[in-house]
């Protein structure tokens, strides 16, 4: 756990509009209106992209959601050119002939794959920018535990795919934006996003954080225990995409999980041959038992080192999940259990982080001026 200041250099997190001298302010009224106007078109749209494990979204000023696909990227391994990007790419993993690798480039919210990164950026800019020449402002959200060499990779990744500049904001505080917060309040509020490859924890106040909490455990990590489940217990290989079929159908936490059931079908390591099984609810909430007890201690402890004052708040407002995590069947429950706090879902989980980052682009003048620039 650690106490950190998002986004800008004064550490003030999330800023607020106040008028700050500088370029521009000298002007006078209609030709800096007029300057504001041409600036845009010229760089390209200011963006906002929420760079997940999992999904990729793209935000456009003055539009809104313009993208959003999985962060896959099918690469040919001999001539390194890009097959697909996005939905197409995602058809192929498991299914992709020796010569070409489907790829996620991210993991656990952070770069893994740099190159691929970039050219997947690069794709998603260039669906929302058809001239090669515009260079849009970029506001990338970044998980709130990432080390200053994965912050640093980050910027450049979107540098390279064509970025004139880039603003980091901490997903937890977009989430908190998405999700309609009044973060700007000298009182607490608590968001809990859980995503394909982190969960991050956040208590946020007057628009900072002021304790967060990451934790690389998210979707993909249930996926793989579901995997190793089934291969335990039924003696059956299964891939990736079908242990997420399972358990977006079956998977639940409640501890009244129902009887519902699915057909699995893998390949029988022994023998070799494809063969068939059912798995139950209640053998997920098993299978899913440990790196739920992850999140839930996650979210304890922030609670834990929230000051006192601000952890009076929380039970008021309740604490507020995200990502598409959140969605596990029972989850908010199972949290409301643990903490004794209400728990609610926000009501986009997939898309609130990128609709925060994508608000806080009304600040990204402010943010040039007064933050250090990449
Ligand atoms: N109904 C559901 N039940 C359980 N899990 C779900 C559900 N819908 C989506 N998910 C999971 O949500 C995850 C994707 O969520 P999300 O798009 O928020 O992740 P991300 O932002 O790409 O990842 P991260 O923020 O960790 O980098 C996947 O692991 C997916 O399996
Ligand atoms: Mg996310």
């Amino acid at each position: 756990m650690t106490p950190i200041s998002p986004l800008s250099s004064n550490g003030n997190g999330f800023p607020r509009r106040v008028p700050v001298p500088g370029r521009g302010g000298d002007l006078g009224s209609t030709q800096s209106s007029r300057l504001r106007r041409l600036l845009p078109r010229r760089g390209g749209r200011d963006i906002a992209i929420d760079l997940g494990t999992a999904n990729t979204l793209v935000f456009v000023r003055g539009e809104g959601i313009v993208a959003s696909e999985p962060s896959v990227v099918a690469v040919d391994t001999v001539g390194g050119d890009v097959h697909a990007v996005g939905e197409e790419a995602q058809r192929m993993i498991g299914r992709t002939p020796a010569r070409i690798s489907a790829v996620r480039p991210l993991r656990h919210g952070v770069i893994a794959d740099f190159e691929v990164t970039e050219r997947m950026l690069r794709h998603f800019m260039s669906r929302v920018h058809r001239s090669r020449h515009a260079r849009p402002r970029v506001m990338m959200c970044a998980p709130s535990g990432i080390t200053s060499v994965e912050r640093r990779a980050l910027t450049e990744a979107c540098m390279a795919a064509g970025a004139r500049s880039v603003h980091l904001i901490e997903e937890p505080l977009a989430a908190a934006i998405g999700a309609g917060l009044p973060i700007d309040e000298p009182r607490a509020s608590m968001v809990v996003d859980i995503g394909g490859g982190t969960s991050e924890v956040a208590v946020i106040s007057l628009g900072g954080i002021v304790v967060s909490g990451s934790l690389r455990v998210g979707g993909y990590d249930l996926d793989d225990a579901v995997a190793a489940w089934v291969r335990n217990t039924h003696g059956l290989a299964i891939g990736e995409t079908t242990a997420e079929r399972v358990k977006l159908e079956v998977g639940s936490v409640a501890p009244d999980a129902t009887d519902a059931h699915t057909e699995v079908r893998g390949r029988d390591p022994l023998s070799g041959m494809p063969r068939q099984v059912a798995v139950t609810s209640e053998e997920m909430r098993r299978a899913l038992e440990d790196s739920v007890t992850e999140i839930v201690a996650e979210v304890r402890t922030a609670l834990e080192d929230t000051p006192p004052e601000l952890a009076s708040d929380i039970p008021q407002r309740g604490i507020v999940l995200a990502g598409g995590g959140a969605l596990l069947r029972g989850l908010g429950e199972r949290l409301e259990e643990e903490t004794n706090v209400a728990v609610r879902l926000t009501d986009s989980p997939l898309t609130c982080v990128a609709l925060g980052a994508g608000m806080a682009l009304d600040e990204i003048d402010l943010l040039e001026r007064t933050t250090p620039r990449y």
